[in-house]
């Protein structure tokens, strides 16, 4: 009888690739935001919306970007700074001006850097989940004060697949694939910077 050979392991996927490259920073980030105690109060949650609305602004630009919307479906509808903003809003949360955004509105991005910094930020609206059940506790919720934490209606789950997939789909060059990766770490590295200044 012959043995059939082992059939050999899927290669990882694109965004499977930045999870590994990006998993130490993303556990560091985790801690440094829960450390802030941002579901104790409605005020400690303002400073977390600070944080998640500077993040939101430096990326916005990129959510309008023809190239990247052929890339990836509803792009412009993933955007969440307005969301943010609203949740300031509804709180009376006074905000700072925003930092100025990463990528500028009128200059095409690198496509790499760019997916990057988009998988980041998609891939914060899974964890938001657990964001939005605690944010629960102080009375918000997805119509009120936590409107960016809110999965989206055709559920979390599927939306975030169907960016995977988009995204996973987009042939890079190698040099265009390693700015991927530091694009996604630049951008779990900035928002750590935004609870640093916090924390200062
Ligand atoms: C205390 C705050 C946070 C917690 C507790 C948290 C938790 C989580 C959890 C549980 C998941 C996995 C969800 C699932 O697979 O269904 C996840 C995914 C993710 N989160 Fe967070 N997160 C937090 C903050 C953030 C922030 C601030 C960012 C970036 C701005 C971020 C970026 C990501 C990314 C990129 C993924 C997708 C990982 C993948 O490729 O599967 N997270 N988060």
């Amino acid at each position: 009888m012959t043995t059939s050979p082992a059939s050999p392991e899927p290669l990882p996927t694109r965004t499977q690739r930045l999870r590994l490259a990006t998993d130490v920073a993303h556990r560091r980030l985790d801690d440094s935001i829960m450390a802030l105690d941002p579901f104790g109060d409605r005020s400690r949650y303002a400073r977390l919306l600070a944080i998640h609305r500077d993040f939101h602004a430096l990326i916005a630009p990129l959510y309008a970007v023809p190239s990247l919307a052929a890339l990836i479906p509803d792009l412009a509808d993933r955007a969440r700074l307005s969301a943010v903003e609203q949740d300031a809003a509804d709180l009376h949360v006074p905000l700072a001006p925003p930092p100025p955004p990463r990528f500028a509105a009128e200059v095409p991005p690198d496509r790499g850097t760019a997916i990057g910094w988009l998988y980041v930020a998609e891939g914060s609206s899974l964890g938001a989940a657990i964001l939005l059940k605690a944010a629960m506790t102080l009375g918000l919720g997805p119509t009120f004060g936590a409107r960016h934490l809110a999965g989206h209606a055709e559920g979390r789950a599927r939306h975030w697949r169907k960016f995977t997939a988009a995204v996973d789909a987009v042939v890079l060059s190698a040099e265009e694939e390693e700015r991927a990766e530091t694009g996604a770490r630049e951008a779990f590295d900035a928002v750590a910077a935004l609870v640093r200044r916090d924390v200062a």
